[in-house]
């Protein structure tokens, strides 16, 4: 096989190797799917000035996200089902993540759970947090994150209530999938996926099965989500959350700066502004031009992170222009896992590590914290 040399691959060989409904959860938006496209064109639209004669031979992409090293911005985004996407998924993410270097975040809705993590890496990794009705099963999560070392909370608030994501709909989502005609007759096309899974027990969610109290045998997300995502969600929520946990809170789904000034009052120490990768309000903006906003209002009392539609390098060092002071990749990771594991991710890092060195270099730039807005041309952002 010749070399994987950009994301579009991997998203490609994935679809290939991962059965239909679980390619489909993590590749699809909510019902027009609008803001999904917009996260990924709006920054093809923003332009670049190429600059020349600058002595760029020594470049640096490292940064610090919330005072912890990192060998470029970027950190691996919470994503539910992950090991649905590759046996073992989120081990394998998480290992390639801190072989790379960089931070990986572990969804409350993962299939491994906080302990495999744990037991499987040495780099402190991050915890997300959905807050759910039962308060106590909240509590327990919060104190097992605070057991396996977590180095920070990430609490998203934007899915108080869930998006309609047609295709999960149709597919009849669920982990592990159902035995139903058209489910076998999709995994038969896929072997390499099914190894995997006939060699592993992690075919659940790891963090809830056996924990939260009435779900022993809980099958489906939509079922939990419709039960459990508590609606009611208020900044108090947030307040009980950051002195529970007591560590570095980090919230993500912040899209207006009006609620910016309200994260950043919060105390928390960064904010990610994201739509959950056009996967809740289809017809909010995409992130990147949620962005500038929000860094304006905001970015001198708390770090300002976005995540959505980053598919190179050339889009973070666009997003740190604009003020990001981090980014999350969701689906370009989970492309590389679903293509080739482990290996598939730590390509997916290579790729975008390169391709952001490569465009810092052509902006006539040696490091990256040095880089503002003055690489953009102006009137395309
Ligand atoms: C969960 O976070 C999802 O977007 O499905």
């Amino acid at each position: 096989m010749p070399p994987i040399t950009h994301i579009e691959e991997l998203r490609r060989l994935a679809k290939k190797r991962v059965p239909r409904m679980f390619y489909d959860y993590a590749d699809s938006g909510s019902w027009t799917e609008g803001t999904y496209r917009a996260n990924e064109a709006d920054f093809q639209r923003i332009q670049l000035r190429q600059r020349v004669a600058i002595d760029i031979a020594r470049r640096s992409t490292r940064v610090q996200m919330i005072g912890i090293d990192a060998t470029m911005p970027v950190a691996i985004a919470p994503t539910g089902m992950t090991g649905m996407q590759h046996a073992d998924g989120e081990i394998l993410a998480a290992r390639a993540a801190e072989r790379f270097g960089i931070p990986f975040t572990l969804s409350t809705m993962s299939i491994c759970s906080i302990e495999d993590i744990a037991a499987n890496t040495r780099a402190p990794f991050w915890f997300q947090l959905y807050v759910m009705k039962d308060r106590g099963f909240i509590e327990r999560l919060i104190e097992r994150a605070r057991a396996a070392n977590c180095s920070a909370l990430m609490l998203t608030l934007d899915l108080q209530v869930l998006g309609q994501r047609h295709k999960d709909i149709r597919n009849g989502l669920s982990a592990p999938p159902k035995p139903t005609i058209a489910n076998l007759i999709n995994l038969a096309t896929k072997p390499r996926w099914c190894l995997g899974m006939l060699g592993t027990k992690r075919r659940s969610f790891g963090n809830i099965v056996g924990h939260a109290q009435g779900v022993g045998d809980l099958s489906s997300l939509s079922s939990w989500t419709a039960e459990q995502f508590d609606p009611a969600l208020t900044w108090a929520d947030v307040e009980w959350v950051k002195k529970r946990w007591g560590g570095k809170l980090i919230l993500k789904g912040i899209m207006d700066a009006e609620d910016a000034r309200l994260a950043a009052d919060s105390g928390a120490d960064a904010l990610i502004v994201s739509n959950h990768g056009g996967r809740q309000l289809d017809g909010a903006p995409s992130s990147i031009a949620a962005l500038p906003a929000i860094a304006e209002a905001v970015g001198d009392r708390i770090e300002v992170w976005m995540d959505g539609g980053i598919r190179s390098g050339q889009d973070v060092l666009k997003a740190w222009a604009l003020g990001a002071r981090g980014t999350l990749i969701g689906r370009s990771f989970l492309y590389g896992l679903g293509a080739m594991g482990e290996a598939g991710v730590t390509r997916c890092l290579e790729i975008i590590r390169n391709e952001l060195d490569l465009t810092m270099a052509f902006c006539g730039h040696t490091d990256l914290r040095a880089v503002d807005k003055g690489i953009l041309l102006p009137g395309t952002y």
